[in-house]
């Protein structure tokens, strides 16, 4: 007997994920820790390199945090999770068996676009494509797939293994299936998921980029201290980091990045100009933690 979750189930049981940096390696590794048959695939060998050490890193801290005075416990379920995890340089053959492809690489238009071409041509017929994207169209990555009512969007959040929420995007010609396959994907890799239209940031950075930007532009205006900024969102509004030590925690680069597409988009929209601090720190190649300095020294 299947009940149709089983049946939901068994439609993606092999995932593969294009992109091992942050976001990349942490799908890969909560998708391995549901049981599913993972392959996380890039172009750079070091890259993959870089992510495994990070997902074995990971790992332990859940690890630890589940099994607390369990050594055996800890080890075993890194070990399992590992298990299910394979690396490849080879994107053809990364996709082949592939029932969810996850794109997770730079934000760059026209890289997408050629990479779900090459992608479509590789992979299963019924194999559902995904991106990973925060600032770019479903529409416009997509222009070039032949089948577009598999292809729809599944947004995760830094650190990936942490936090519970994914975002899961369906563009006009998104198929009633699809969408259904990843928000049953969503549970089995247990995380809440969320129902957005194809629409800049989606739910979550639509608001929560626009205002660590307006939190920029008090600190530009001389309003307030960015310690007091941090301060006052953490302890009177209930949010675990303050707009600058999250600014600096997912990087300059990137935040400021998500605005510049939503401006091109949406010129009119006053909630999406760019601060001049922001662009400067990025031109001085002060992106944050990553590279030990953003708008504070690590
Ligand atoms: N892997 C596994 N576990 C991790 C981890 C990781 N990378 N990072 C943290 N953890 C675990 C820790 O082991 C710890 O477990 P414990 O509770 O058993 O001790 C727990 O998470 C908390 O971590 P810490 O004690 O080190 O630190 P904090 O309590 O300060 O929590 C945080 C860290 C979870 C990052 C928290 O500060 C937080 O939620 N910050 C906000 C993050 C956020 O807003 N993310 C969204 C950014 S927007 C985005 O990603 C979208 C994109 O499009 C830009």
């Amino acid at each position: 007997h299947f009940s149709s979750t089983a049946t939901q189930l068994a439609r993606i049981q092999n995932v593969t994920i294009i992109g091992a940096g942050l976001m990349g390696s942490g799908i890969a590794q909560v998708s391995a820790n549901a049981k599913l048959n993972v392959v996380l695939t890039d172009i750079s060998e070091p890259a993959l390199q870089k992510a495994q050490k990070s997902i074995d890193t990971s790992l332990r801290r859940v690890a630890k945090k589940k099994h607390a005075d369990d050594a055996k416990a800890q080890e075993d379920l890194v070990q399992s999770t590992l298990k299910q995890l394979k690396m490849t340089t080879n994107l053809a053959e990364a996709v082949k068996e592939a029932d969810l492809v996850i794109e997770a690489v730079v934000e760059n238009i026209e890289l997408k676009k050629k990479l779900f071409a090459d992608v479509e041509k590789n992979a299963k017929k019924d194999a559902i494509l995904t991106t990973n994207t925060s600032s770019l169209r479903l529409k416009d990555i997509g222009i070039n797939l032949k089948n577009k009512a598999n292809f729809g969007g599944l947004h995760f959040f830094n650190p990936v293994p942490v936090m519970k929420l994914l975002e899961v995007v369906r563009h006009d010609e998104t198929s009633d299936e699809t969408f259904k396959s990843l928000m049953e994907y969503g549970k089995v890799i247990g995380k809440t998921t969320v129902a957005c239209k194809d629409t800049p940031g989606f739910i979550v950075n639509r608001l929560l980029v626009p205002y660590m930007f307006e939190a920029l532009r008090m600190y530009e205006r001389g309003d307030a201290s960015k310690e007091d900024i941090d301060v006052g969102m953490k302890l009177g509004a209930g949010y675990p980091m303050g707009p600058f030590e999250l600014g600096d925690y997912v990087g300059l680069d990137t935040v400021k990045f998500i605005m510049e597409g939503w401006a091109k988009q949406y010129p009119e929209e006053p909630a999406f100009r760019q601060s001049p601090l922001l662009s400067k720190l990025v031109a001085e190649g002060k992106l944050g933690r990553k590279t030990g300095e953003g708008f504070f020294k690590y």
